[in-house]
């Protein structure tokens, strides 16, 4: 038997590529799964999307290796992007690079800063990617914990009494993911301070910025957040585009510089039609994003009426692509809860104990399955 890594000793495999083999092994014996799990938007990129792409096939360099920083109009349509709606100026040469996805931008970002034993703080619950990656570069997750009755807010003081001498990296992400915490501009510009003031690598992750939220943020709208940020963004659930595979991060040009180093030796550049369909993607006008909003904003309503008939209570305030709610009182385990009803309904629900411990008593419905399909849960529900 041919040993792995020790790497792998500390981590899983992811818990959707487990879970979901099994939801569909479920649907496969026949049983009608409404999968409420993955935020993987159902609903299409916009025709002129699709049609760059198309058209793009026909280029003459299509079918080529592509730069390893995309495409200069790929970095200028990303800059727009951030200037129109963020009221952000970044130079599309330096301060811009495009990512094949913003997943992969977590192993890019720490593979570029971590050394083995340096720390790296995470939120409790937050995407768990975060730990893993950590964890596959020989780095050392420090849990910060967020809680319902802090607005899923960090807790400064709490922070502040740490041993902060070993943190590199700190991970934030508002909209925040799973709760759907909005965080403000106020909670960016002390995050800021803080990072400065501890000399650690603050990354906002902030792919759900345009989804059912009225006031879209990104971090480096605060002063001086380009000394000591970076920002993940992504046009997976913003343009439908998941599958593509198209992220960015963007920031400190210094910073950028490194990701840079370590990306350029990973992948060979992104295919050309999909950078074509990207940079129409990130042109789109307002009434893109209130097609888009129109629609979650009814499956929001629904699935909110889902979640209290299994006697959850719904996190109002939440943005973005989920709804995040508490489990009823005496309700111990989130995953026992969420099995139940996918071996008894037949409908799938995330448990928030994979976004960490803080998660436990909740469980994250994703908006990415249609109004019939959540009108049909509620009746499985109710029978
Ligand atoms: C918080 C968070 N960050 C990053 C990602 C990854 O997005 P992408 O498709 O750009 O890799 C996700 C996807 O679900 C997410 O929820």
């Amino acid at each position: 038997m041919i040993t792995t890594a020790k790497r792998l000793d500390i981590i899983e495999e992811y818990y959707f590529s487990s879970k979901l083999r099994e939801v569909r092994q479920l649907a496969s014996e026949g049983k009608p799964i409404i999968n409420m799990g993955i935020g993987s938007p159902d609903l299409k990129p916009s025709q002129a999307v699709i049609d760059a792409v198309v058209l793009a096939m026909q280029d003459e360099n299509a079918h080529q290796y592509q730069s390893y920083q995309g495409l200069p109009e790929l970095r200028q349509g990303m800059a727009d992007f951030y200037q129109n709606n963020f009221q952000v100026a970044l130079n599309p040469a330096s301060e811009i690079l495009p990512l094949m996805g913003s997943k992969e931008g977590i192993m890019h970002i720490s593979l570029a800063f971590l050394n083995e034993e340096d720390q790296v703080l995470i939120p409790n619950p937050g995407y768990p990617t975060y730990t893993s990656v950590t964890n596959l570069v020989g780095a050392v997750p420090v849990f910060y914990d967020l809680k319902e009755n802090n607005n899923w807010e960090p807790d400064f003081e709490a922070l502040e009494k740490l041993d902060l001498s070993k943190v590199k990296i700190m991970w934030i992400g508002y909209p925040h993911m799973p709760t759907g915490a909005s965080g403000s501009l106020e909670l960016f510009s002390r995050l800021v301070a803080f990072a400065k003031k501890h000399n650690i690598l603050l990354v906002n992750d902030n792919p759900y910025s345009f989804v059912l939220n009225d006031n879209p943020m990104s971090l480096l709208q605060v002063e001086g957040a380009k000394d000591v940020a970076l920002e993940l963004n992504s046009l997976s659930k913003t343009f439908n585009m998941a599958g593509w595979r198209v992220g960015m991060v963007l920031g400190n040009a210094a910073c950028i510089d490194a990701v840079l180093k370590v990306k350029s030796n990973m992948d060979s550049g992104m295919f050309y039609g999909i950078q074509k369909g990207a940079i129409e993607a990130l042109k789109s006008e307002k009434s893109w994003f209130e097609s888009m909003n129109a629609i979650y904003r009814k499956r929001r309503i629904l699935t909110e009426q889902l979640a209290e008939k299994l006697g959850c209570k719904v996190y109002k305030e939440g943005v973005g692509l989920f709804v995040w709610a508490k489990l009823p009182d005496g309700i111990t385990s989130a995953e026992n809860f969420i099995n139940d009803i996918l071996y008894d309904k037949s409908i799938f629900i995330t448990p928030g104990t994979i976004f960490g411990s803080n998660g436990e008593g909740y469980i994250r419905f994703a908006l990415c399955v249609n109004e019939e399909k959540v009108q049909e849960a509620i009746l499985r529900i109710t029978n």
